[in-house]
């Protein structure tokens, strides 16, 4: 039967080393290495966490060569995964409080005590591999045996920094998004380049910030997409999960920030009708356009819908985003959207090195049926309008990345690899599409179900490792 809860079932298990049996062919040029992070553990001692963003995060590995797959799975060691074994929530987690005080919340506002249960992706940052979250606390690993080398901080001072940062393959440097939820909150925009130091490009002060999850940039501009989920620091204080403190204010429209990179300064910022966004897929610039394409939804229910009570039941109720395209003209200031693709689609991927800040054709993603827990990827074609889409019974795919094929000139031309649940097998797969065909070319069983993960990175073998996705 199939039946998806299997994929958010707390997971107790390490793999050190296991060659997995690949059903099909891999090309022979696929060679390197898979990371994906995500949630592995949902409890605390006998208490369930919340939400699916609270689960102590499980790093996957996947080493591709010579058609061979080896997978191997290691809990972050992390003080909130320590605490966690000894049946202590340490750290507020996304939808989880422990039970704290006044003083305790007041510092954890200030950024004195934020988790570091870095679950949401994986960067390989400064010469090392680290998995990340949306605190300030970057944990890095080894990439051979996945063990815990230690904590970095992420970079200028903020209460946290968004997981989703971009790296500008031109320019050779990061640039990244930290919100400051304690004194003088609002955004502050940061740069990282190769060669030197970060520094911040600009402040935004903001009485109530948002609740933000990516932000896009294109060769000129960042793109901060201020949807009206947001909070005054005060409601902080409240005994109530990190979640549950934004609010959202539907008489109140969407903004893009635009924001010179250079000089810092904010040249425009239109509104229009809100939508609640987590993913940009990809901005660019066209004369005196920019183009920022991204997953909206309707409003913030989703942030709800991703409890683990409701990604738990049966028929889990979880609204679909639709992959919109918004046009912002630099001259009038002035913005407008149009959907793409409305079919419902999340965890977007493209051809991160090819796409980023420019135009691009390709997007991936996975769907779902209503009422179901995601069950389908695409392929959609953002010129002509056109989606392709995969799916198998009781199958239940992850993000799809794309993994391109050295030499290849097409955009497409390449694989996506999408770790996914097979309720059928009760175990997990590893799925290799050929990304021009949208089609199954190989697969590979793990020995069991891991939970559903978020994000990750493929890092290519003999080259420099460069970003999957944003
Ligand atoms: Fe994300």
């Amino acid at each position: 039967m199939d039946d998806h809860r299997l994929g958010f079932k707390s997971f107790d298990d390490e793999t050190d080393s296991e060659q997995l049996d690949v059903e099909g062919a891999l090309p022979d040029w696929l060679s390197g290495t898979l990371y994906r992070n995500g949630p592995g553990r949902f409890h605390v001692g006998n208490s369930a966490l919340t939400h699916w963003f609270d689960g102590f995060s499980l790093l996957r590995r996947f080493e591709i060569d010579s058609g061979e797959i080896e997978y191997s799975s290691r809990f972050l060691d992390t003080e909130a995964y320590r605490g966690a074994r000894k049946g202590e929530l340490r750290y507020p987690e996304f939808g989880t409080n422990p039970e704290w005080g006044l003083f305790d919340r007041l510092k954890n506002l200030m950024g004195g005590s934020l988790t570091d249960n870095a679950s949401i992706t994986v960067r390989h940052r400064n010469g090392e591999y680290r998995a990340l979250t949306e605190t300030n606390r970057e944990i890095a690993f080894d990439p051979a045996d996945l063990s815990t080398l230690g904590e970095r901080e992420a970079s200028v001072g903020t209460t946290g920094t968004l997981a989703h940062d971009h790296y500008d393959f031109l320019q050779e440097e990061w640039v990244g998004l930290g919100t400051r939820l304690g004194r003088r909150p609002g955004y502050v925009l940061y740069r990282d380049p190769d060669d030197g130091p970060a520094e911040e490009i600009t402040e935004i002060e903001r009485d109530e910030p948002a609740y933000i999850h990516s932000f896009a940039l294109t060769d000129h501009y960042a793109i901060i997409t201020e949807h009206p989920f947001s909070a005054s620091p005060r409601r902080f204080l409240a005994d109530r999960p990190f979640a549950e403190s934004f609010r959202w204010y539907p008489e109140r429209d969407t903004t893009f920030l635009v924001i010179d990179r250079r000089t810092g300064e904010t040249v425009t910022e239109p509104g229009v009708p809100p939508f609640f966004t987590f993913h940009h897929v990809d901005a660019h610039e066209r004369g005196d356009d920019l183009y920022v394409d991204l997953v909206a939804f309707e409003d913030y229910s989703i942030v709800p819908a991703l409890t683990l009570a409701n990604l738990r039941s049966r028929a889990p109720d979880i609204p679909d985003g639709e992959l919109r395209r918004y046009r912002i003209d630099l001259d009038t200031g002035r913005a407008e959207g149009r959907t793409i693709f409305g079919g419902g689609i999340e965890f977007p991927t493209t051809h991160y090195a090819e796409a980023n800040l420019h135009p691009y054709q390709f997007c991936y993603g996975v769907g779902k049926e209503p009422k179901s827990f995601n069950d389908r990827l695409h392929k959609i074609d953002v010129e002509r309008g056109s989606d392709d889409e995969w799916q198998e019974e009781e199958i239940h795919p992850g993000e799809p990345l794309f993994v391109p094929r050295p030499g290849g000139e097409q955009e497409d031309d390449g694989v996506l690899l999408s770790v996914a649940l097979d309720t059928d097998e009760e175990r997990s797969c590893v799925l290799v599409f050929d990304a021009t065909e949208f089609e199954e070319i190989a697969r590979a069983y793990l020995p069991h179900v891991v939970p559903f993960d978020f994000h990750g990175a493929f890092y290519a073998e003999d080259e420099e490792p460069t970003p999957s996705m944003s």
